[in-house]
């Protein structure tokens, strides 16, 4: 509802006034003011709970991947084995990465961060597995991927122009994203 109501607004101003580009003024005054928010400026604050809960489900789902990644580096069994479980570890070490920065920009926002374990896979996009078989493993972590990318391309479409920062942050995420599931189907095709 409220998204309709900023792009009805928006495209109105487009097509009626054509005004120059220029900053708000009162936006301005109003960021030297709300030393309350920290580094959270009100340009973003009607979004900004819709944004952090947004995040805390990325967050699950990078932990679920973490765990998943790690699960399956020190179980991989078999001759080709050795160079795909390293490569697991490098990608759980990675989405480590991803949850941190996803993390301290929920802190930024002013929002809470929740590693709560026990609540973990029902916030989580994509899935836990504990195959014992490396190409189930390596189709488990495709799909896990997959549902990752697509995740993130809505989240970058939905936030747009609606918060910069998180939205470079996602964009980052997502080329690591793909670049994860590349390789996997490289393997899966071996
Ligand atoms: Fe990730
Ligand atoms: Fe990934």
């Amino acid at each position: 509802m409220k998204k309709q109501l900023t792009e009805k607004s928006r495209q109105g101003a487009g097509a009626e006034h054509r005004v120059a580009l220029q900053l708000d003024e009162a936006r301005l005054e109003q960021a030297k003011r709300s030393l309350d928010d920290g580094a959270v400026v009100p340009s973003f604050g009607p979004w900004r709970d819709d944004i952090v809960s947004l995040l805390n489900d990325a967050l699950a789902t990078e932990l679920v991947c973490i765990l998943r990644y790690k699960r399956h580096h020190f179980t991989a069994k078999g001759v080709a084995s050795p160079k795909i479980a390293e490569e697991f570890m490098v990608h759980a070490q990675e989405e480590t990465a991803h949850a941190d920065r996803i993390a301290e920009r929920i802190a930024q926002l002013g929002g809470e961060p929740d590693f709560n374990p026990a609540s973990l896979l029902q916030r989580s996009h994509a899935d836990y597995d504990d195959s014992a078989d490396l190409q189930a493993m390596i189709r488990a972590n495709l799909v896990a991927e997959r549902v990752a990318i697509e995740a993130y391309s809505q989240m970058i479409e939905l936030i747009d122009d609606k918060d910069p920062t998180t939205r470079r942050i996602l964009v980052d995420v997502l080329a690591e994203e793909q670049e994860h599931a590349d390789e996997l189907s490289d393997w899966l095709s071996r």
